[in-house]
């Protein structure tokens, strides 16, 4: 990766931030050429702000509370991310729907990892509307951020096999096990700028 700019990010998250780890972990070890330019939380108690911490990346914890409405939040939300550098935005169970103000912001730069096969089961509890509907197989998407709930283009799935007794818990640990390598993979292939949106279909070039 010698002589190569690292790509810089911007990590949003909500939550224990096992996906921000995964992301950090490939970092470190020198397979991901990019830079955690900073980690913003809508949550002050979220768990991946220590790990962030703990890596000594930048966190910015930045409450919904204050906020008349989601446009307003997104604006503030822009300039911390510019301020920070960051030329992609990660969301990495960051459990807010982006407004037009984040989207065309960073247009064709935000990337979200979701725990099922999309179009399947978007939104919330992904993992047990899975187990409800009653599939073989579910897994997860990395896709391209547009202002729907989880609704742009595709860059990769993996496919993780539901067992017959499973819980939304175990079901959902195996997901994250594959959530953990098709994100930091997705991510690298930005950074090599390998990414190219056609319409509803990503390319991967070569
Ligand atoms: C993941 O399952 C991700 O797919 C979803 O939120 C969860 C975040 O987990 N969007 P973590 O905070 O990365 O552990």
């Amino acid at each position: 990766m010698a002589g190569k700019v690292p790509c810089m990010l911007g990590v949003l998250v909500s939550g224990g931030g096992t996906n921000l780890q995964a992301i950090i972990d490939c970092i470190e070890a020198g397979w991901l050429n990019a830079r955690i330019g900073c980690v913003i939380s809508n949550n002050a108690d979220a768990y991946a702000i220590i790990r962030a911490q703990k890596s000594g990346i930048p966190v910015v914890i930045h409450e919904n509370s204050g906020f008349s409405d989601r446009r307003k939040y997104d604006a503030a939300t822009v300039e911390i991310l510019r301020d920070h550098g960051a030329e992609l935005v990660v969301l990495a169970g960051f459990m807010r729907i982006l407004s037009d103000v984040m989207v065309d912001a960073f247009p064709g730069a935000i990337i979200n990892i979701h725990p099922a096969l999309l179009p399947a089961f978007p939104g919330l509890h992904a993992q047990q509307q899975a187990l409800d509907y009653g599939v073989r197989y579910s897994g997860c998407t990395v896709h391209f951020v547009d202002c729907g709930t989880d609704t742009g283009p595709i860059i990769m799935q993996s496919v993780v096999p539901v067992e017959q007794d499973d819980s939304e818990a175990s079901l959902s640990a195996r997901i994250q096990i594959a959530e953990h390598k098709a994100l930091p993979a997705a991510i690298s292939l930005y950074a090599e700028g390998r990414l190219k949106i056609e319409g509803r279909h990503v390319r991967i070039l070569a």
